[in-house]
């Protein structure tokens, strides 16, 4: 009986016969059939061109044995769509023409119509769909209202958030306003990708471990809440992910999504206990061990299934995308070892489950 894609009955918390893997940033300058099309289009123009995107977001798959394919975009692409003008730049990233800090700018983001303003993902989403196998799955992905405004304000990428936390401390108000129109936006742009074929989604707060967990509580979590509970009744899994989140991961399990994603610096067990076993999982091997030799690498990625401990509800990933430089012969044994491996530790595992 064919159960649908793997990731989703991991997400679901049903018991799998191997754990499912996919990586973030699989598709991308990892692989150098994405970097000989990058010499002649921008990533906004790959974006923007369904059978170019597709291609792309269908790379890695043919590379690895992967359980799901990210559709190519990036998380600023819905925003391009409600009129901010802005650049995806080589080697630092988005960078905004003109940096959101008071009401006006605010107020300039319009409400986004995704058949409208990006149908070039939909279609994008749509093609893939019919490419891939019924057991892999589709991920759409929208970056959260947190990471959004923290480019929107500083106008390029951040290490101190100075910009941002000033408006939020400064004008509230503003914040606040700013916060509702991306949590619309996200609710808009992550149900037409539900639309339009998606298995599960994974919101991106990348940047969201910079807040205290008060600051979370007040300026963020309002918004995360209403995106997940607006987007429950899809019934599709929903992976709320942040990097340096080890103190933000039990107000992140209230907040509604499905599974959460966790970075490196929590031990896979410990994050989890933490957000409690009727969550799912994702992660959480550190990116750089793929620069590791191959028994260090083979050695992490075991620890990462451990800890995981065959329990149902585990996706495995990365703890954050993949790094500049990555060896890709390494990205395709690390596929192939959680496949395998994870496989066997089922296998194991079986005869104890029933006991238990
Ligand atoms: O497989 C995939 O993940 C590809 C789809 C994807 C991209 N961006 C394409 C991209 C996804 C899921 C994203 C999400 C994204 N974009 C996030 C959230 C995930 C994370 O890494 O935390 C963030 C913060 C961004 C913003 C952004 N876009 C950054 C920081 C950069 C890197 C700039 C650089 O060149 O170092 C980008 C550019 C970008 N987006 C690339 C890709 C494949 C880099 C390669 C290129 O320019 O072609």
């Amino acid at each position: 009986m064919p159960r649908g894609p793997l990731l989703v009955q991991a997400a679901r918390r049903e018991s799998v016969e191997r754990t499912p893997v996919w990586f973030m940033r699989q598709a991308g300058r990892i692989l150098p059939e994405y970097r000989a099309i990058r010499e002649r289009l921008t990533l906004i123009e790959i974006s923007q061109r369904p059978e170019v995107a597709a291609e792309v977001t269908l790379q890695p798959l043919r590379r690895m044995p992967l359980d799901a394919a990210i559709m190519f975009a990036d998380i600023m692409t819905p925003l391009i769509g409600a009129g901010v003008a802005l650049d995806i730049v080589e080697g630092v990233g988005p960078v905004i023409e003109r940096p959101i800090r008071d009401d006006a700018g605010v107020r300039a983001i319009r409400a986004l119509q995704p058949d409208q303003d990006v149908p070039y993902v939909l279609e994008t989403l749509r093609l893939v769909r019919r490419e891939l196998e019924p057991a892999q799955a589709l991920i759409g992905f929208a970056g959260a209202p947190f990471t959004l405004a923290a480019y929107l304000v500083e106008g390029r990428p951040s290490r101190d958030f100075v910009r941002t936390k000033s408006l939020m401390y400064g004008a509230p108000a503003t914040w606040h306003m700013l916060m509702d129109r991306l949590a619309e936006l996200t609710v808009s742009y992550l149900r037409a990708q539900i639309g339009a074929g998606v298995d599960a989604v994974q919101v991106f707060d990348s940047w969201v471990g910079a807040l205290s967990p008060d600051d979370y509580a007040q300026f963020v979590q309002p918004y995360m809440r209403r995106i997940f509970t607006s987007l429950g009744s899809a019934g599709v899994p929903m992976i709320h992910f942040g990097v340096m989140t080890s103190t933000l991961l039990e107000a992140m399990a209230t907040d509604g999504a499905s599974v959460i994603g966790l970075d490196w610096r929590v031990p896979l067990d410990e994050g989890w206990s933490r957000i409690g076993y009727d969550l799912a999982v994702q992660g959480n091997l550190d990116p750089v061990a793929l620069f590791a030799p191959p028994d260090v690498l083979e050695a992490k990625a075991l620890d990462v299934l451990q800890r995981a401990g065959g329990r149902p509800g585990h996706i495995f990933n990365l703890g954050h995308g993949f790094l500049p430089g990555t060896p890709l012969d390494n990205a395709i044994r690390l596929a192939e070892l959680v496949r395998h491996e994870s496989a066997r530790l089922h296998e194991h595992r079986r005869p104890l489950a029933i006991i238990a």
